[in-house]
């Protein structure tokens, strides 16, 4: 939800702002604005519509100057225009903003601030922030900001710079992200590391309730009583390729592609000598054996993981585990308590749902942790414990390598705690990792297969292309799938409508009689996972019924399978041969290809997808 970047140092700020701001696209694309303090006037350039256009009027118009600001919005209050897009100024064009958040007692500042004499001209809440600090200024920018910023409800970050102050640029931050990079004569502030990867990979996190300065040599933190607060650089392991394409056209399908590399550097990290290490988890065995029972909490893609991680848990652990979207979990009242483990699973560690989704669980007393990919995000901060998934950047609005890292954690996470709670004996132990062990060549050989431009399932994406035409635009997806692959099917559904924008249902396969079946007739392509498995006999059932109805099936099988060959099967994607409980990592991958190929056939935008963003930090 919106993306902010702030430079100052020796070089020329206008490439930097726009580059960082390439890397934070993934936040908000419609629209973008830079400003920057040249020869003491601040100068403005904003456009609707993705980077690219603001790029192209910088080209035409190009700012000289050595300190910006610069915003990428998901816009919230107001429609997408030129006039709604960021950077905001005072009246007197002495102060720039850039904000990401909501404020929510904007009206109630707007009001007071009209009959004080302040004018406004955009329909946006974060308007009311240049004037609050132009309002309190009196000649020292951070002492303004930290001023106005007391008065702000809701979630913000920010980054502002005053004419007469050249060097300097203040941000201020409650439940959005922000951190400052430190460079060599130089500093940033940035919504994400990617950000500022570029040029460091020093990097301050800034908590909420602290305001926070830059110059060119220096930063200075402080919280809201003017409190000076002292913070050590962290050195970020990320580096700046992992932000790049690397020769693929769509992030997306370079991420799908690293999912074998993720989960061996996921097991290698975590496996020492035959036992399971999670450092920072932060739980005692103690605290582990007293557990009664676990909460998943989440949103979309984790929230799937979550569902998974139930499966898993709960087989190896045998304690109870329920399951709950963030939204949800908030607003019911859910029963927890000091003898529940509540896990609380982010690739951002940002969204908005499920902080305060973590928020609630504390309050009621129950031991919290996180499963999370961005260091120091604020749900891994605020948990009692974390676990990184170390998967690297996601930059691709849908989420695939952080997906695969989210189960190989929790299946680690279910082996440890069944482990320690003497549920799993060192044999059965033993004989798990060991298989486990084997998943990243797996998924490399699963991988393989698709490397080719040319491969099965992009060829069954151009059929549907070709049927969705001939069809009149009508042809839907449902996804089934029981058991243990049963997230797979509503992950596989949530991939394919986030960025083709055709309808897609996923479904435990049990339930078809119970109302989808309804659905089966010419139209929906329906993707059937039916690799090998206790549940296999039962897939195959489904499967009939649906050919029965004149369907068309499309099913993920094991290599191998002959008998699924005399279905008369209309498409069938093969995956390696591997056990059924550790699947779902493999099965998601033909789902996720599946779906990005069907995006490219319809040529739309795969890495940012409409009206999506991929960090929701507002509710
Ligand atoms: C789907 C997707 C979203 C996220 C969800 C939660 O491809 O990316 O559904 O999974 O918004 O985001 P995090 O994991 O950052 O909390």
């Amino acid at each position: 939800m919106c993306g902010i970047i702030g430079y100052t140092g020796k070089k020329q700020a206008e490439p930097i702002l726009l580059e960082g701001l390439k890397r934070l696209e993934y936040r908000g694309y419609d629209s973008a604005g830079i400003a920057i303090l040249k020869n003491g006037t601040i100068e403005v350039r904003k456009k609707q519509g993705k980077l690219h256009v603001l790029a192209d009027e910088l080209r035409r118009l190009p700012i000289e100057g050595i300190t910006g600001i610069g915003h990428v919005r998901w816009a919230t209050h107001g429609i997408p225009n030129e006039i709604n897009a960021h950077p905001h100024l005072d009246e007197k064009k002495k102060i720039a903003v850039v904000h990401n958040g909501i404020i929510e007692n904007y009206q109630a500042l707007k009001k007071k601030l009209i009959t004080e004499g302040h004018r406004f001209i955009s329909d946006t809440d974060t308007e009311v922030i240049p004037h609050l600090i132009e309002k309190f200024y009196k000649g020292n920018l951070t002492d303004a900001v930290r001023r106005a910023a007391s008065l702000l409800k809701g979630s913000y970050a920010i980054c502002c710079f005053h004419k007469n102050e050249p060097h300097k640029i203040v941000g201020a931050r409650c439940d959005s992200p922000l951190i400052i990079g430190l460079g060599k004569n130089e500093n940033f502030f940035a919504s994400d590391i990617p950000a500022i990867l570029n040029y460091t990979q020093n990097v301050v996190f800034i908590d909420n309730a602290e305001i926070a300065e830059i110059t060119p040599k220096s930063y200075r933190i402080i919280n809201y009583k003017g409190k000076k607060i002292l913070r050590k650089p962290t050195r970020i392991k990320w580096n700046i390729s992992q932000a790049e394409k690397e020769g693929f056209k769509h992030f997306m399908l370079k991420e799908i592609f690293e999912q074998g590399k993720v989960t061996k550097n996921i097991l290698e990290e975590r496996i020492k000598k035959n036992s399971i290490h999670f450092e920072e988890l932060a739980l005692k065995n103690t605290d582990l054996k007293r557990i009664k029972n676990i909460a998943i909490v989440a949103c979309g893609t984790a929230f799937h993981a979550g569902l998974t991680g139930q499966y898993v848990l709960e087989s190896l652990t045998g304690i109870p585990v329920w399951v709950d979207t963030s939204s949800e979990f908030r607003y019911r009242n859910p029963i927890v308590g000091k003898e529940t483990l509540a896990i609380f699973i982010s690739q951002s560690g940002e969204t908005a749902d499920t902080l305060a989704a973590l928020r609630e669980a504390k309050r009621k007393g129950a031991k919290t942790l996180a499963i999370c990919n961005v260091l120091a995000s604020s749900i891994a901060r605020e948990s009692d414990g974390v676990v990184y998934t170390h998967a690297g950047p996601e930059i691709a609005v849908a989420s695939t390598k952080a997906y695969t890292a989210q189960l190989t954690i929790l299946y680690l996470l279910s082996m440890h705690i069944a482990r320690k709670r003497s549920k799993l004996s060192e044999k059965d132990f033993n004989k798990l990792l060991l298989q486990f062990k084997k998943l990243p060549h797996i998924l490399e050989k699963t991988l393989s297969k698709y490397r080719k431009e040319k491969n099965n399932i992009a060829n069954y994406a151009k059929l549907f292309r070709e049927y969705y035409l001939k069809m009149h635009h009508k042809s839907t997806f449902l996804y089934l799938a029981r058991n243990i692959n049963y997230p797979n099917a509503l992950e596989g559904a949530l991939k394919l409508k986030e960025i083709s924008y055709i309808s897609a249902e996923g479904y435990p396969a049990g339930e078809m009689k119970h109302g989808p079946i309804a659905l089966i007739d010419e139209n929906p392509w329906v993707v059937c996972i039916a690799t090998k498995s206790a549940v296999y006999d039962k897939m195959i059932s489904n499967i009939q019924e649906i050919k029965a109805r004149g369907g068309i099936v499309i099913a993920v099988a094991t290599e191998g399978d002959k008998s699924i060959r005399n279905q008369n099967i209309n498409y069938i994607i093969e995956i390696p041969e591997i056990s059924e409980f550790f699947s779902p990592i493999v099965v998601v991958v033909p789902l996720q290809l599946l779906a990005y190929y069907v995006a490219r056939e319809f040529n739309y935008d795969i890495d940012q997808p409409r009206n999506l963003a991929k960090s929701v930090t507002v509710e």
